[in-house]
């Protein structure tokens, strides 16, 4: 049986997630008719995709026609006025920006995790993608939570430049610049310089002292892993790193788990690279993780300051896994849905 390609619509695609969606689509070799799309303004009119030039438009009320889905990798206020659009075309919307992550109705999915709640994005016309940070680490807790219940999760997120998209890229690049010719950079749109620096802040602050990126942590988790009374804490660290986040997690599970029977688990799911082997210097680092698709987890062992403890490390390419790859997947099945 031939499979027809996927029809799909990217928008934000000369963006950091944009171009990471085409990379994975070349890289998994997904057979997809493209659309791109980013602003009239956008300083790229061409994309380069499987040797040819793709040309850049600028989205109509109709240029979801004919789609089965469009990734939204642009700015909420974008995401909120397009996905309607979409859907009124009969082309699912999968949003990136968090403008409908807390919406009723709409499906938060991580593939790999929770992929049969893709349907439920019949509701709306939304499947919503949790933020950046989440999606590595919903992978990472998947299977020790099957196997032992997560209680607790604390989690240090040390966040990549990339994580705010180009301009994030860019600052950091002028930054390190600046500081390796002795100048002090100049102010840095992200409030703090990051280069040679680790700023504490992630997001904007709520009341209590957490950032918004910090507290839906604990919410998203609790509804990709269906596990409602998992509590969560997080602390979203800006690091001067380009790609690729870091997880530090800690975590108490409801059953004993050794390290050796987290390390089975982990094994066991597709979408994970355990690379454990500490003595030999072998763990997880963002050098290694940029442009895979998988999710790197090490220094997996037991916390004995506390009954069920365990600590591990993830890291996962951002772009490539956290956004990009994750909404790839998404469309992929919503449109295997459709045709079952
Ligand atoms: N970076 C990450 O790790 C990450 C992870 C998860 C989710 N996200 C979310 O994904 C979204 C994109 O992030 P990014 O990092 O790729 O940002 P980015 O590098 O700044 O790119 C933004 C993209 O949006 C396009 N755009 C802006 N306004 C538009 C409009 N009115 N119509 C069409 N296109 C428009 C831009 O096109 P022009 O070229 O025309 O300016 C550009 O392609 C954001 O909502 C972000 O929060 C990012």
């Amino acid at each position: 049986m031939t499979v027809r390609p996927l029809k799909l619509a990217v928008v934000g695609a000369t963006g950091s997630v944009g171009r990471a969606v085409l990379e994975d689509l070349e890289a998994r070799e997904i057979p997809v008719e493209l659309r791109l799309f980013a602003t009239s303004r956008s300083e790229v009119d061409l994309l380069e995709f499987r040797g040819d030039e793709l040309e850049v438009e600028t989205v109509t009320d109709r240029s979801f026609r004919g789609c089965d889905a469009t990734i939204l990798a642009v700015p909420a206020g974008v995401a909120r006025e397009l996905a309607p659009k979409a859907w009124a075309e009969g082309c699912l919307a999968i949003d990136l920006s968090g403008a409908f992550r807390s919406v009723e109705g709409v499906p938060l999915v991580v593939a790999g995790v929770n992929d049969a709640d893709v349907a439920a994005g019949e509701a709306r016309g939304v499947v919503a993608s949790p933020s950046g940070p989440v999606v590595p680490l919903a992978l990472a807790l998947a299977p020790i939570h099957r196997e032992a219940g997560i209680q607790r999760v604390v989690v240090t997120i040390l966040q990549a430049a990339s994580g705010s998209g180009r301009g994030g890229l860019r600052q950091l690049e002028k930054e390190l610049v600046s500081l390796l010719n002795g100048e002090e950079p100049d102010p840095s749109d992200l409030s703090h310089r990051v280069g040679m620096n680790l700023v504490p802040q992630v997001g904007a602050f709520l009341p209590g002292g957490s950032t918004d990126v910090e507290g839906a942590v604990g919410a998203e988790l609790r509804r990709l892993l269906a596990a409602p009374a998992l509590a969560a804490t997080a602390t979203a660290i800006r690091v001067p790193v380009f790609y690729a986040h870091g997880l530090v997690v800690n975590l108490r599970t409801a059953r004993p788990l050794s390290a050796d029977g987290a390390r089975a688990a982990l094994r066991a799911s597709p979408e994970l690279k355990v690379i454990d082997s500490p003595e030999e210097r072998i763990y997880p680092m963002p050098m290694l993780a940029v442009n895979d698709d998988a999710v790197l987890v090490g220094r997996v062992r037991e916390d004995g300051s506390q009954e069920n403890g365990l600590d591990l490390f993830v890291v996962a390419d951002n772009l490539r896994r956290g956004a990009a790859g994750n909404a790839v997947r998404i469309a992929e099945a919503w449109v295997r849905g459709r045709r079952t």
